[in-house]
């Protein structure tokens, strides 16, 4: 596709020359002698560069280049002055001009500036592109979200993307917290700015802290130089604070500090620096009970959580497994380039069936390892990890995640009346087939759709 050209100069018999020269190269021009509308084309129509001149009556060339700079940082602007007005054009490259030719030019000079400028122009949008490629990977259309859990979680975004508010992202470990976040940082007008992620358990407090704030050039032994933290790069971005709930008492007081100022020192110095930056945390513990404990802040915790969002584990939302299981061979059958077209039923009824402790990450890590063993084309039960067909595993792993301190005869009855019902589920509803799934008599199932008030929904 041709370029756009947008040539803006008070004299219209230099628009024509300007114009034919361009046009010969193959260029879409369109000229404007009055400035102010030049600025009102820009708004409505797509343009790759612009061609000003410098003096004309209203704006300047000054004024137009400046305009650009703010509102199409990825326009290129070319700058024509009158011969000997130097001094006008070197202040024009300083205030970010592509380049400047003086008048009178020679057609090639013209001719030649324009092409530089435009490839730049087609460079710039190339990586803009990338860059939204990028953005999509993590966009909503990406996330599996079948079931009205992830439904929900997903609304959450929308709602939450467009305010500053800080977000607490809750779930066991596996579930797709830092895919939350990166798709909210996308969805939210900050989606061009940094995206930074700090994961609070990985590393030492004493290191945490000034990868966090950063340092100043010797305020440490080994600080051999200043170095920006976390919270200066993610200037006008997100900061994704992972593994919230490891956080320090020390680091929770600075964070809060951040939280309630926007402003940061560095380590070791003096200087008082504002930043505008989004926080997204993101826990597997239970912060409430952390709380209740005095391991963590409350007015802390108050401050995070203006908004949450609660990831539901995988085994309840078993309807999002087919998806994700397919979503995921796709990715590694393309990444490991081999032929896999899907599961077998009884492979897919081992998948749904499963506990996942691991949640998303231990099912793509399952998927992932089907696609470099599967022996077929198709991946079949055999094909599976053998924990994933462990009954008794299953069963061991599902107690593991009760809470401590139950009481055994509330218990029972809970799991006897969760089974009940997702039996009657499974079944859809019809009595006799469920009685017989779970080994009962007739008699006995309409007893406990009593006992567990589910007899009005039997067929
Ligand atoms: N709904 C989903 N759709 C597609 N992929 C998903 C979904 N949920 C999770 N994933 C993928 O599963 C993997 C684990 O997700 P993620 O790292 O976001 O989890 P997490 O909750 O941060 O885990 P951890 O607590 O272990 O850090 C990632 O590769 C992610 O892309
Ligand atoms: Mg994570």
């Amino acid at each position: 596709m041709p370029a756009n050209i947008l040539v803006l100069d008070d004299e219209k018999n230099y628009l024509l020359i300007l114009e034919s020269i361009l046009e010969d190269e193959g260029y879409n021009v369109t000229t404007l002698s009055d400035p102010e509308m030049g600025l009102a084309y820009l708004e409505e129509s797509e343009v790759d560069l612009v061609l000003t001149d410098m003096k004309m009556p209203g704006l300047t060339g000054q004024d137009v280049l400046a305009h650009c700079k703010k509102n199409y940082p990825h326009i290129p602007v070319l700058i024509m002055t009158a011969f000997g007005s130097i001094e006008a054009a070197v202040e024009a490259m300083r205030i970010g001009a592509f380049d400047y030719i003086t008048k009178p030019f020679a057609n090639e000079e013209l001719v030649l500036s324009v092409s530089k400028a435009e490839q730049y122009a087609a460079t710039q949008q190339e990586n803009i592109r990338l860059k939204r490629e990028i953005r999509d990977r993590y966009s909503k259309g990406n996330i599996i979200a079948r079931g009205k859990g992830m439904q929900q979680v997903l609304d959450m975004v929308d709602r939450a993307a467009p305010s500053r508010s800080t977000v607490l992202i809750l779930g066991e470990s596996g579930t797709g917290k830092e895919l939350i976040a990166r798709a909210l940082h996308n969805a939210s007008p900050r989606c061009d700015e940094a995206f930074v992620t700090v994961n609070c358990m990985a590393l030492n407090p004493g290191v945490l802290e000034s990868e966090l704030f950063g340092h100043e050039k010797g305020s440490f032994t080994g600080a051999t130089a200043m170095r920006k933290g976390r919270f200066e790069q993610a200037n006008k971005g997100t900061l994704f604070l992972d593994e919230i709930g490891e956080l320090t008492p020390e680091l929770q007081v600075k964070l809060l500090r951040v939280l309630q100022e926007h402003q940061i020192e560095r380590v070791g110095g003096t200087e008082t620096m504002d930043v505008d930056i989004r926080i997204v945390a993101a826990t597997n513990k239970n912060l409430q009970e952390a709380v209740s404990k005095g391991e963590f802040r409350e007015d802390l915790f108050y401050r995070l959580n203006v908004v949450s969002i609660f990831m539901p584990p995988l085994r309840e939302r078993r309807e999002d497994i087919p998806l994700l299981a397919a979503h995921f061979l796709d990715k590694y059958t393309k990444e490991n380039q081999v032929e896999i077209g899907g599961f077998s039923a009884a492979a897919m009824d081992y998948l749904t069936a499963y506990e996942w402790p691991g949640n998303v990450r231990q099912l793509e890590n399952v998927v992932e390892r089907c696609t470099v063993l599967a022996r077929t084309d198709t991946v079949d039960s055999d094909d599976l990890p053998p924990e994933i067909k462990d009954e008794e595993a299953q069963f061991k792993s599902a107690v593991d995640l009760l809470p401590s301190k139950l009481n055994l005869a509330e218990t029972m009855d809970k799991i006897e009346g969760a089974l009940v019902k997702r039996a009657l589920v499974q079944c859809e509803f019809v009595q006799v087939k469920a009685a017989e799934m779970l080994g009962l008599s007739k008699s006995n199932l309409q007893y406990k759709l009593k006992k567990y008030e589910l007899a009005g929904k039997a067929l």
